[in-house]
């Protein structure tokens, strides 16, 4: 695994940006994985911004998001179609053809699941998928102790999850208590992988996963056995690491 060490939130979205905008001209026809959550909001606002001085387009982009609550409708704010689409696919040439987020109302939700890994099958494999970090360690919504093989899946949300999420909701009651999520295998099936680090609430995620096992304990640390991995970290999210 790579580690970028950056100053603060504005240059990690900075250099995640850069990151991701070469990939896409580079590809002839890229597939994107993306997260939601507050980690990669400043890069999508980036991404605008180079779209905008016509540095990058996304005709030829495909995109696959981790993760959905469950129960919440896509136009629900707190629903991360919505998010989505307020933070970034509204303000850039992508078309809502290319773009996949699990249904979190589907009436089966099992094959939902189903269906969201054929859809990746059906695209080749995902190209560079962007990650954020629970202060759990868990990636996309899996949360610890998640099979290392596991494919995209309904998950139930821990109880410290539940609370960190509950900031964008008016009530800890109305946070979802399971969301439709992309497995660790299929995340780890993503032929590259820019996992994003932002402030000091996550500096003992970051510690942990450079020093403990690979242990399902731990979802993040499977991503040492990844060969392509590079982590941007601002000077926060390194204090622990760095006093290690
Ligand atoms: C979001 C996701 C989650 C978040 C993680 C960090 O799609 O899959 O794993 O990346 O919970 O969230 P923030 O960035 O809000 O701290």
């Amino acid at each position: 695994m790579k580690i970028i060490q950056v100053k603060d939130y504005d240059a990690l979205s900075e250099r995640a940006c850069s990151f991701l905008v070469e990939r896409i001209n580079e590809l002839e026809n890229p597939v994107l994985g993306l997260a939601t959550g507050s980690t990669p909001e400043g890069l999508y606002k980036q991404i605008i911004k180079k779209y905008n001085q016509g540095k990058v387009s996304f005709q030829q982009v495909k995109t696959f998001n981790l993760d959905e609550y469950v129960g919440i409708e896509r136009t629900d704010p707190n629903s991360y179609y919505y998010f989505m689409k307020d933070k970034l696919f509204d303000h850039i040439d992508i078309s809502l053809d290319n773009v996949q987020i699990p249904n979190g109302i589907a009436p089966d939700l099992r094959q939902e699941c189903e269906e969201y890994e054929e859809a990746i099958q059906a695209a080749g494999e995902i190209d560079i998928q962007v990650l954020g970090i629970g202060a759990n360690g868990h990636i996309g919504f899996n949360e610890p102790r998640t099979s290392f093989t596991s494919r995209t899946q309904v998950a139930d949300l821990e109880a410290s999850t539940i609370e960190a999420n509950s900031r964008f909701f008016h009530s800890i009651e109305e946070v979802p208590t399971q969301a439709i999520s992309m497995g660790i295998e299929t995340i780890m099936e993503s032929k590259e992988i820019l996992l994003l680090i932002s402030g000091e609430n996550k500096a003992e995620a970051l510690a942990t996963l450079l020093t403990c096992d690979v242990t399902e304990e731990v979802p993040a640390s499977v991503l040492k056995k990844h060969s392509n991995v590079t982590i941007i970290a601002d000077e926060a999210a390194c204090s622990v690491m760095n006093q290690v």
